[in-house]
């Protein structure tokens, strides 16, 4: 289902939005440069991952709507940290008083509530036929035109709109900014790589004043960056999965509907797959078919089998726009008194790996 609401077909048609995005982001960055002010790239990029995702799922921008902008992130923040919560009855079922007792079962239903309530509100939004479509379709519509249709062996219901659309707000946002932080992360310790594919995109991108998703797709050593990131900084590093039958791991028994994680972290860095695996050194993919679209089990950033991420291709869609014109448009330098030894790779703890303290970098147009 929502392989096919985030299809190919379906990425390209929001390409307008992420282009109109990105290019007002770049102009914010450019003031930046201009009045000669650090930029934090966490706070940054999270801004406009969320704008993107909030505009291609349900048509809203939130740039200068104060009071509902603070809504939609305080909503969103409690939702991540419960996603991210330790409940007790999840590993002790017999236990789960626990949670009642210590008042994260409460908490968890507040925010249910609170979150139901929200898409309750725009789905009726949608669904209002004095609605402006001049904005043109998201993927709210889309859903609900699926419901109309009846294209599915089973009833979409309303339930089923809310929890895809939670879905993708969750797992489109924060993946998509972590790995972009941890791409310059990345570039800003490795002076030669940065050089590199700032020389490779400024070549390609000419006198252009915007670097188009259609050239981003010649930069061949930027795209090796791109799989480097997500080898070296998997923004999911522990993949859940539920066995659907019982099954023996290296001589341990299985049983079925058993939750078991799939550590990605350790298998990106596995020696026996990968030379020198600590080391971020993108010319590794040159030349190599290694590729993240689950085919090639050394390297799963987006998960693999048939739950691989159905948002990957929206996903690197946003990734290449936003890193490319980042290192297209600017030059990056650190805080005055530090070195790129001082910028720790340290995480925070969560189901997405976000880099713990935020990136302060210095632009220059
Ligand atoms: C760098 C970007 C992203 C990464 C690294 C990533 C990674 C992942 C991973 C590892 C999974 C679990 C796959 C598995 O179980 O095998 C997943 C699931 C999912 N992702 Fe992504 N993702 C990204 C971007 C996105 C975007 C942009 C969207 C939506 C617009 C999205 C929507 C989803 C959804 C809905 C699921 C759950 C699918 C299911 O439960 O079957 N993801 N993602």
């Amino acid at each position: 289902m929502c392989s096919h609401v985030l299809s190919s077909r379906r990425v390209s048609s929001f390409s307008s939005i992420r282009k109109f995005e990105v290019k007002q982001w770049i102009k914010k960055i450019s003031s930046h440069a201009s009045s000669k002010k650090v930029t934090n790239l966490n706070e940054m990029i999270l801004s406009l991952t969320s704008t993107i995702i909030c505009r291609i799922a349900y048509g809203r921008r939130y740039e200068d709507e104060g009071v509902e902008r603070s809504r939609f992130h305080d909503l969103f923040n409690e939702c991540q940290a419960m996603l991210g919560a330790f409940f007790v009855s999840d590993y002790i079922p017999f236990l789960g008083w626990i949670d009642r007792l210590n008042g994260m079962h409460a908490r968890l239903n507040k925010i249910f509530k609170e979150l139901d309530k929200f898409y309750q509100e725009v789905i009726d939004e949608h669904m209002d036929p004095n609605r402006d479509s001049s904005k043109g379709e998201d993927i709210i519509d889309v859903l609900l035109q699926l419901k109309n249709q009846r294209s599915f062996s089973f009833d979409l219901t309303i339930n089923h709109i809310k929890a895809m659309f939670m879905d993708i707000l969750v797992a489109g946002t924060d993946t998509t900014a972590a790995t972009t932080v941890w791409a310059m992360t990345a570039l800003i310790k490795n002076p030669r790589v940065m050089k590199k594919v700032q020389d490779e995109i400024r070549n390609i991108g000419g006198q252009k004043d915007f670097l188009e998703e259609e050239d981003i797709e010649k930069c061949i050593y930027f795209k090796a960056v791109m799989k480097e990131t997500l080898r070296l900084h998997v923004p999911v590093p522990l993949v859940p999965k539920e066995t659907n039958k019982t099954c023996i791991i290296q001589g341990y028994k299985i049983p079925s509907k058993t939750i078991v994680y799939v550590n990605a972290w350790a298998i990106h860095r596995d020696p026996e797959a990968w030379k020198d695996p600590y080391e971020f050194y993108p010319e590794r993919f040159l030349g190599s078919d290694i590729d993240f679209l689950g085919q090639h089990f050394e390297m799963i950033p987006f998960g693999a089998g048939r739950r691989i991420c159905p948002g990957m291709h929206m996903g690197l869609a946003s990734l290449d726009l936003i890193l490319a014109n980042l290192l297209y448009y600017f030059d990056w330098e650190l805080p005055e008194g530090m070195k790129k030894e001082d910028i720790d790779i340290q995480m925070l703890p969560g189901i997405t790996q976000h880099k713990k303290n935020p990136l302060y970098l210095y632009c220059q147009n």
